[in-house]
């Protein structure tokens, strides 16, 4: 039995769709959809960003590219959860891209937006997962790595991978290196993944 892709039917919409990002941090994958995907674009623009963290760069990034920007606090998950619901709903987003949010979402929350929430992980999973994937990488003596976006799922890490993109380990790398080698190639897989999903182009991952 085959099962239908999480986007099934879903997309292509017919229409530039409005994309919303949760960022904790640096923003650096944030930017990278910012640039590819401004406001007007033919396929998709972003339209929300939200953090958890009050100062994080991710929201200044936004702000400087005249994208609605807005800390959401975390006293705990049912409070974002339902804070962030009413800005998905409000700005009217097809698609939600986690780019760096250290915070798990609810089965809930998930399974609200299957098929239309994505993530970017810095290895190729399934192997590294969770924190530190890039030590995980070295410990492990892996000769490449790189960088997954994926569907999430209410598990870690775990939802069907849309697109991977690899990275050679060299001789005398240590995480911080690798690291910046890794987030180069995601920043170019993230938007292409956007790309594919929103053209309907993403086959559901069993290919
Ligand atoms: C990226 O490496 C991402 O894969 C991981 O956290 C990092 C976030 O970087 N989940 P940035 O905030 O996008 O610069």
């Amino acid at each position: 039995m085959t099962t239908a892709a999480p986007t099934a039917g879903r997309f292509p919409l017919g229409r530039p769709a409005r994309l919303a990002v949760l960022a904790s941090g640096r923003g650096s994958n944030l930017q990278a959809l910012l640039t590819a995907f401004p406001p007007g674009h033919e396929l998709a623009s972003v339209v929300l960003v939200v953090s958890n963290k009050a100062g994080a760069q991710a929201l200044e990034r936004a702000r400087a590219a005249g994208v609605a920007a807005h800390h959401v606090a975390w006293p705990d998950r049912a409070t974002f959860e339902a804070a962030l619901s009413e800005l998905l709903r409000e700005a009217e987003v097809d698609l939600v891209c986690l780019a760096g949010f250290m915070r798990l979402l609810s089965p809930a929350f998930t399974a609200a937006w299957a098929g239309r929430l994505l993530n970017v992980h810095p290895s190729l999973l399934p192997a590294f997962p969770g924190l530190d994937a890039h030590g995980q990488a070295l410990r492990a003596g892996v000769a490449e790595t790189g960088c997954t976006v994926h569907m999430v799922d209410e598990g870690v890490d775990t939802g069907p991978v849309v697109l991977q993109r690899r990275v050679k380990v060299v001789e005398g790398d240590d995480a911080a290196s690798l690291a910046a080698r890794v987030l180069a190639a995601e920043h170019v897989a993230y938007p292409e993944a956007v790309r594919l999903v929103l053209r309907g182009e993403w086959d559901g991952g069993r290919a």
